[in-house]
């Protein structure tokens, strides 16, 4: 193939590129599909399973709704990514006002759709990566932007699973909402056009995924509640008969109903370490007893509301996590709210205690990853596509079965 001259026509439909392959004859030697991975302004960045000669040159065909663009480019570079694919980043030349116009539109409708593993806006100071949230110091708040990574046992998969971000966000701003009577919380705005002027070059990614959020110095615990016995609170009671110092009815089986939920703290570590549990007592001396008690009842009274809610809706929240933070002298609820990452959710129907239940969360992945026996450090195994398909479908269902309409 070296040295060919080809011409490749190329369709966008959905963001998937369908090519052909021609000869300088014209006549067609290979056809297939390449996915986007990047757009911009004077490139594409290609995921092919057939490698590009570096010398070739190309013509695409880009169509969009009724817009119609035949542009030139070149292959700049090419990388192996093992499994037979290949990234091939091609150079737009001679570009037209119309196919700048038409490219301009893609490029928009592209970076709406695309699935965000990390975010990289260089105007902007980034302040943390934490395992799912970029968050970026824009001044007087911070810019809280929710990629599609997902983490299992603490550790980030490698493949994003699309929406993933937006659909945390949509939850944690109806939650936000419903909640405001209980507690104040961190939001400003969410929307995009409200945010600051550094932000706007960055809207399309940030549309739907993001939140505009007051500085607050995070309390160093996390607030978790549980209605039911699962997860490492099971594990607990089968060893001790107690969740975090708390003492449970002999005999309960593995996500049975509690007699009524539990505050069960644990430690906030950093990224790659596990959170500890601890007791009400060891939370005290962390943070104060006054500001434990606080974050005690209002962390059950937030469950409680919440939980009826779900209930309502068909869902289960087994257990939760909320986190707070201080803005001066001011408690303010933080970070995610009632999320299929912050909590268990459950399909009331098919709810039956004396084992693990089907769930809305990345307890998918999870089964996913002990069928191949990885041995939950890092790296993680790439996840299949249907894995990450049904993975996405789960975020969605949750989304959908609570009602929240989303304003994408
Ligand atoms: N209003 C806020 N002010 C300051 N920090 C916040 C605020 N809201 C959320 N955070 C912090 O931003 C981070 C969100 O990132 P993400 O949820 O991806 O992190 P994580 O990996 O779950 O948590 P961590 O990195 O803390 O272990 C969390 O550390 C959270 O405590
Ligand atoms: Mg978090």
């Amino acid at each position: 193939m070296d040295g060919m001259e080809k011409r490749r026509h190329t369709r966008i439909d959905s963001l998937n590129l369908s090519y052909v392959c021609a000869n300088e004859k014209g006549e067609a030697v290979d056809q297939g599909m390449g996915r986007t991975l990047n757009v911009s302004a004077s490139g594409i960045l290609l995921e092919t399973y057939f490698p590009i000669a570096l010398e070739c040159s190309l013509e695409l065909t880009i169509a969009l709704e009724d817009d119609l663009v035949d542009i030139k480019g070149r292959v700049a570079h090419i990388r192996k990514r093992g499994e037979g694919k290949s990234e091939t980043g091609i150079e737009f030349f001679d570009m037209t006002e119309e196919s700048i116009r038409i490219l301009d539109k893609f490029i928009r409708f592209f970076n709406e759709t695309q699935p965000v593993f990390e975010t990289d806006f260089p105007k902007l100071n980034l302040m943390k990566r934490g395992k799912v949230r970029d968050m970026y110091d824009v001044g007087d708040a911070l810019l809280m932007v929710a990629t599609d990574r997902l983490s299992a046992y603490d550790v980030v998969m490698p493949d994003p699973i699309p929406d993933k971000g937006k659909v945390l966000t949509q939850l944690s701003l109806f939650w936000f909402d419903v909640m405001k009577t209980l507690i104040q919380n961190h939001l400003i705005t969410a929307d995009v056009n409200a945010y600051p002027e550094a932000c706007k070059q960055y809207e399309d990614t940030l549309k739907g995924r993001s939140m505009l959020i007051r500085k607050t110095e995070p309390l160093p615990v996390e607030c978790v509640v549980r209605g039911y016995l699962s997860g490492s609170g099971w594990k607990s009671y089968q060893e001790s008969g107690t969740v975090c110092g708390i003492e449970l009815p002999k005999g309960l089986k593995e996500s049975d109903k509690l007699p009524e939920p539990i505050f069960t703290p644990s430690t906030k570590e950093e990224v790659g370490v596990h959170d500890i549990n601890i007791d009400f007592e060891e939370m005290s001396r962390r943070i104060g007893p006054s500001l434990a008690e606080k974050v005690k009842s209002l962390s059950l009274a937030l469950y409680q509301k919440g939980a009826e809610i779900a209930d309502k809706q068909g869902i289960i929240i087994a257990d939760t996590k909320f986190e707070f933070g201080l803005m001066g002298d001011e408690l303010l609820l933080i970070d995610e709210v009632l999320t299929p990452d912050s909590s268990r959710f459950w399909p009331k129907e098919t709810y039956a205690p004396g084992g693990p239940q089907k769930s809305f969360d990345k307890q998918y992945v999870r089964d996913y990853l002990t069928s191949i026996h990885w041995d939950k450090t890092p790296p993680a195994p790439a996840l299949p596509e249907e894995v990450i398909e049904n993975t996405r479908e789960k975020y969605l269902e949750a989304l959908r079965q609570l009602s929240v309409i989303s304003e994408q």
